[in-house]
């Protein structure tokens, strides 16, 4: 069976049993606090807590999905037979439909009889007394009624109870199938909510309480590569037919190891990069750019990315789509990386010992990633770790944003969204002046530009608003001159500012601009500035949370304080209120 097979069983199962299926969302999550899209649930948790309505959204309280998916965690694992960056999670929901038993009886069925795989046995909850968790009789019970000579074990918190994601969410005990001694699947009992993150729950130390949730519900998680893997009798996932393809194009005098972590990391690329992901120095950028470069010293053609795409793109038609972006951005990073690479290695050959603070430097300075100099330095970096390269790492993202903080006062600010950051009510009203004048930013650099102009990402504080997007060249000083004026023109018409919620496709019918991701919330707010609404015409038209000013005169007039490149393909603009 191949896996685009398993994949059409899997909804086509679910779907007969009164799912609805969901694309699935992007791998950059909406929740801030966590860097990557880890699990099919990201995207319902809104569903569970309450705060959303899954009648009204999907017209069912039961959905299915195919998720992108990726975890970091075992980034220095690559290379072995089974740890990967990204993967594809196969997931059935429910948000207060059904509960243990037909979870339990589906998963069976989906297992022994869609697939015909023997399951070798479960597992499910023993329980957690200090917090008044106990074992999970019930889904003993349950797996009994299904096969009473299944083989049923006991597992603690560390393995059996899911979440919370990020600093805070839904989380519960879950039960989970082995077949040929592999996990396959992960059912999640959904039932508590817990105000914290994981590990202040498995420390026991907190003071934090699980609470009962809104509506309890069903998540499950099945990794596409191991489901293969087991279905397709391979001995590990690089094996199957969703790997075969690309390491069978890589040059044969490459090692196992080497090939499988140029699949991992170059498939992990092109996922990444056709959600405009670019390589940068923090966040998601700086992954990216981290997974390049660890497969740039191997000098591979760039026919396996088109290999990448041919085998997803049935599934993720935005990889097709994207093709040439990914491919430049690819090659702009390789020859970035070449320039650097070579003052980098030069100044690495100076240096008598490497340890983190060294080895940061030169990550910090030339883009040397850890990897590359640990392969490169040899005994000269044998005391350096990854962890300490990390912590060094953390230090210094630390001190960034305790200059941030500093700034602010050092304590609660009054409104943080990521995006915008106001001490004060006079600081909230000129950064709501700033975030609107954003919105005028963005509609103008594209009515002069055209579409190639995508906005990367922006922030705002009292003083400036920066604004980051994908532009090839230097802007002249006329064109900046011409954007600008552009905006206070908006600005001096006064046009109103209407807010409307709508659902995702409304909105982007309607002509709205959403870049950052591939899948908003099912409810979505619009933010329209211009002379006329619900067609084209508008002058801006963004999804967006706000907070703006209701008529475009309030931003006042503005100023462009710079133009600046940030990285290859991206400039930044820098503006300023220049009225008080
Ligand atoms: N959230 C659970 C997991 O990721 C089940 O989907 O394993």
């Amino acid at each position: 069976m191949t896996h685009k097979e398993t994949r059409q069983k899997f909804l086509g199962f679910f779907k007969e049993r009164g799912h609805k299926i969901v694309p699935s969302s992007s791998l950059l999550p909406t929740d801030p606090s966590v860097l990557f899209t880890t699990a099919g649930m990201q995207q319902f948790k809104p569903y569970y807590t309450g705060q959303a309505d899954a009648m009204k959204d999907f017209g069912s309280l039961n959905t299915v999905s195919i998720q992108k998916s990726m975890r970091m965690s075992d980034i220095d694992e690559v290379g072995d037979e089974s740890h990967l960056t990204f993967f594809e999670m196969l997931g059935n929901f429910s948000f207060g439909g059904y509960w243990k038993e037909a979870a339990i009886a589906w998963a069976h069925d989906f297992i022994t009889k869609k697939l015909g795989l023997k399951i070798d046995y479960v597992t499910v909850f023993e329980g957690l007394p200090s917090a008044g968790v106990p074992a999970d009789e019930e889904s003993e019970i349950l797996w009994k009624a299904v096969d009473p000579k299944l083989t049923i074990k006991r597992a603690s918190i560390q393995d059996n109870f899911w979440g919370p994601t990020g600093n805070e969410g839904p989380c519960g005990p879950t039960t989970e199938i082995y077949v040929k001694g592999v996990e396959v699947w992960n059912i999640v009992f959904n039932e508590f909510y817990y105000p914290g993150s994981r590990e202040e729950l498995l420390s026991g130390a907190s003071s934090k309480k699980l609470e009962n949730l809104k509506t309890a519900g069903i998540d499950t998680g099945m990794g596409l590569e191991r489901l293969a893997m087991v279905v397709q009798n391979k001995n590990n996932v690089y094996e199957t037919d969703l790997f075969e393809p690309i390491i069978s194009s890589l040059p044969d005098h490459l090692d196992l190891g080497a090939k499988r972590i140029i699949a991992d990391h170059l498939r992990s690329a092109v996922f990444l990069l056709s959600e405009s992901v670019l390589p940068s120095n923090k966040e998601q950028g700086y992954v990216l750019r981290r997974l390049i470069r660890r497969i740039l010293a191997f000098n591979i053609s760039k026919d396996v990315i088109d290999i990448i795409i041919n085998t997803y793109e049935a599934q993720y038609p935005e990889l097709r789509v994207k093709r040439n972006d990914i491919l430049d951005a690819y090659s702009q990073e390789q020859e970035k990386f070449n320039k650097t690479l070579r003052n980098g290695i030069n100044e690495l050959r100076r240096l008598n010992e490497i340890r983190a603070p060294e080895a940061f430097k030169l990550y910090e300075s030339y883009g040397l990633p850890f990897e590359v100099i640990k392969d490169v330095a040899k005994d000269k970096a044998k005391n350096l770790t990854r962890e300490a390269f990390d912590t060094e790492f953390k230090k210094h993202q630390d001190k960034s944003r305790a200059g941030a903080e500093k700034k602010f006062g050092g304590h609660g600010l009054l409104l943080d969204t990521g995006e915008l950051k106001a001490g004060n009510k006079e600081e909230l009203k000129k950064v709501t002046r700033l975030h609107t004048a954003t919105h005028l930013l963005h509609a103008s650099l594209r009515k002069i530009f055209g579409e190639e102009v995508k906005q990367q990402g922006s922030d705002i504080t009292p003083e400036r608003l920066r604004f980051d997007f994908t532009f090839p060249r230097k802007m002249t000083p006329e064109e900046i001159k011409q954007v600008e004026d552009m905006v206070n023109e908006a600005v001096q018409k006064d046009y109103k500012v209407i807010i409307e919620e709508m659902s995702y496709e409304d909105a982007i019918k309607s002509g709205a601009m959403a870049f950052f991701k591939l899948k908003y919330p099912n409810r979505v707010t619009v933010y329209t500035i211009g002379p006329s609404t619900g067609s084209g015409s508008a002058f801006s038209r963004e999804l967006c949370g706000g907070p703006h000013v209701s008529h475009s005169a309030e931003v006042g007039h503005v100023k462009i304080t710079k133009g600046e490149a940030v990285s290859a393909g991206v400039r930044r603009i820098r503006m300023v209120l220049d009225e008080p």
